[in-house]
């Protein structure tokens, strides 16, 4: 039976080694695009979505992330005395955009074991994942795009992507019939497969509507790729359970996680925005 999606988990309790020393003291989660943490991107794409509870599986070091959605009397009220009304409203609603828990990660022991930590949270019911380091600009927000699938066609869907083929060792691979369509059966999932044994450069990027079977799954999951016990490798037993779809979302993706990712982020939100795009346009045109 098809059921609503009701509850988003983000796995928030990576590391960040790719980008130190930034990510040493500072929660990769919460690197500004412009000057919005990409953690409340991605809250705001669950919140667009129509999901109100959001999970936050969280670590050591990540305690900027809970003040962040909390809210900030003192804040507040220096903003009020200023007069500054706009702030003021902006500071307000993000600790009331939705309905945010935490859990913490004790070990990091992969993005499969992440998201065994949100069981209790999820219960029994298909439940939306997405990675707290991978944002989408889209006209309909991505997560939404994937429940609508789900809602047509029921078992589990993974967002993917084309990435290139010199890109596939960095992601979730997956094996189907037709990796041109934008809804297709996954055969097989692969984390990180060297180029020579991918089967396609159709890769999962960090959005999932996901079966609650996946817990008994991941319990069983041996370590795979760096060790860890990963996500993929439990889909991919799930999919010779159930359907698992690959959908080919829309919208432009950028992994912020990287450096060359965060800086396009970067440019690309400043451009969209109405109050910096045209002196920023002409700054970057000044460049040789
Ligand atoms: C994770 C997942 C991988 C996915 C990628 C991008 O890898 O394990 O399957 O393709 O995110 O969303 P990570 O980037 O954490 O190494």
């Amino acid at each position: 039976m098809v059921m609503k999606i009701k509850k988003a988990v983000i796995p928030a309790a990576g590391m960040g080694t790719r980008f130190l020393p930034a990510t040493k003291a500072m929660p990769k989660e919460m690197l500004p695009i412009v000057d919005i943490p990409t953690l409340q991107l991605v809250v705001e794409e669950i919140v667009a979505a129509g999901i109100e509870d959001i999970l936050i599986i969280t670590g050591r070091g990540k305690s900027a992330i809970e003040d962040h959605f909390d809210r900030s009397i003192e804040l507040e009220k220096l903003l009020e005395e200023k007069g500054k009304v706009e702030e003021l409203a902006d500071i307000k609603n993000i600790s009331s955009l939705a309905n945010i828990y935490y859990i913490r990660q004790k070990e990091p022991l992969g993005l499969g074991h992440a998201v065994l930590c949100a069981r209790q949270f999820v219960g029994n019911e298909p439940f939306a994942v997405l990675l707290g380091d991978d944002i989408v600009h889209a006209d309909l927000p991505v997560i939404g795009q994937l429940a609508s699938i789900y809602t047509e066609r029921g078992g589990t869907v993974v967002g993917c992507q084309r990435v290139g083929w010199e890109n596939v060792h960095k992601y979730g691979v997956v094996d189907t019939d037709d990796p041109e369509a934008s809804v297709v059966r996954v055969k097989r999932l692969t984390e990180k497969p060297d180029r020579s044994e991918a089967s396609s450069d159709l890769a999962v990027l960090g959005r999932y509507i996901i079966d609650p079977k996946i817990f008994d799954i991941i319990e069983k999951t041996k370590p795979g790729a760096g060790g860890e016990i990963q996500l993929t490798d439990a889909l991919n037993t799930l999919a010779s359970l159930q359907q698992v779809w690959a959908y080919t979302f829309e919208g432009r993706r950028y992994d912020v996680g990287d450096r060359l990712g965060f800086l396009e982020a970067t440019v690309e939100y400043a451009l969209r925005r109405d109050d910096l795009s045209e002196k920023f346009r002409s700054f970057l045109s000044s460049l040789k």
